[in-house]
């Protein structure tokens, strides 16, 4: 596996392999990876002649007081569990080689990034927008992986990369669990033993409000069982839990397809993400 850190080396290498006509599957994260981000490189893999991942936390994704500085990071064992999984080509490069100076142009979501997320991180989706732009441009990818475990995340890229022809398909991987139901994230490892334990009551407040959903059809009632039951989780706090139509993020509808059910949920010092979807069955006319 080779190392590149700067962004200069990014790029020729990656016209280099474009040129001798290689098909390159791109990974971006933040680090500290897990299985969640091996999946994401395993389908890479499968799929592309070469594999670029990148490991770089994002300053500009980050609001003031969030968890930049205390974002878990260890790139030695990082390289060794990439190189495993496959990867061709890691590429981390630094904060001021990313951002020499603070760009005058920015980009900035639609809709999509007023709820959720969005509208708890204000800013939050411009910052990813702003790096994926660059390392879409660094490591020209034919397809790029992104985890369904970040919904909103990932819904915003797709419409991005539609609406502005990006020259890459954006490919999703299911979300990847531990075993008793915990979504895998890079900050489950700051979570107390206590707070460890109650974590999981997060996926199972969703999988109630899904088969709610399912059998009534009621959104509301849905809503109120995901609500309360989050809401009786020892020492966390609800930040935010609604009932979406996906990916487009709006309010449902009778001509909804599917649904999300997405929560943010904060313990003492760490706040998790997690969404589960749900097909919807509306009768059609004919
Ligand atoms: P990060 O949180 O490191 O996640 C990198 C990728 O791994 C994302 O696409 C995320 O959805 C996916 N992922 C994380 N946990 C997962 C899980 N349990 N199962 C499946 N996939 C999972 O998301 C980011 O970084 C950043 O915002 C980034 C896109 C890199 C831009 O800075």
């Amino acid at each position: 596996m080779k190392r590149i850190e700067k962004v200069g080396e990014m790029d020729s290498e990656a016209r280099r392999l474009v040129a001798d006509g290689k098909s390159i599957g791109f990974v971006p994260t933040m680090g500290f990876l897990h299985e969640g981000h091996l999946a994401l490189a395993g389908e890479a893999r499968k799929e592309n002649d070469v594999v670029v991942m990148s490991i770089f936390v994002n300053p500009a994704q980050f609001g003031p007081g969030e968890d930049f500085e205390s974002y878990p990071r260890n790139l030695e064992r990082d390289a060794a569990l990439a190189e495993k999984a496959g990867v061709d080509i890691l590429f981390h490069p630094s904060p001021e080689d990313m951002y020499p100076e603070n760009s005058s142009i920015r980009i900035l979501p639609g809709r999509q990034a007023d709820v959720l997320c969005g509208a708890s991180r204000p800013g939050h989706f411009d910052g990813v927008l702003k790096v994926l732009t660059k390392l879409f441009h660094l490591t020209r990818p034919e397809r790029a992986y992104f985890g369904q475990k970040d919904a909103q995340q990932l819904a915003i890229i797709e419409t991005f990369v539609r609406d502005y022809n990006f020259p890459l398909e954006i490919r999703r991987i299911p979300t990847v669990r531990e075993k008793d139901g915990l979504a895998k994230s890079s900050r489950n490892v700051r979570l107390t033993a206590q707070e460890r334990k109650d974590a999981p009551a997060i996926y199972a407040s969703l999988r109630e409000g899904a088969r709610v959903l399912r059998e009534t059809g009621d959104t509301e009632l849905a809503l109120g069982t995901v609500r309360g039951s989050l809401g009786s989780i020892p020492g966390a706090e609800t930040d935010y839990a609604e009932i979406l139509e996906y990916p487009s993020l709006r309010p449902l509808s009778a001509e909804s397809r599917e649904a999300i059910i997405a929560a943010a949920v904060r313990f003492s010092g760490v706040r998790l993400i997690d969404n589960i979807l749900v097909p919807l069955e509306r009768k059609t006319s004919c």
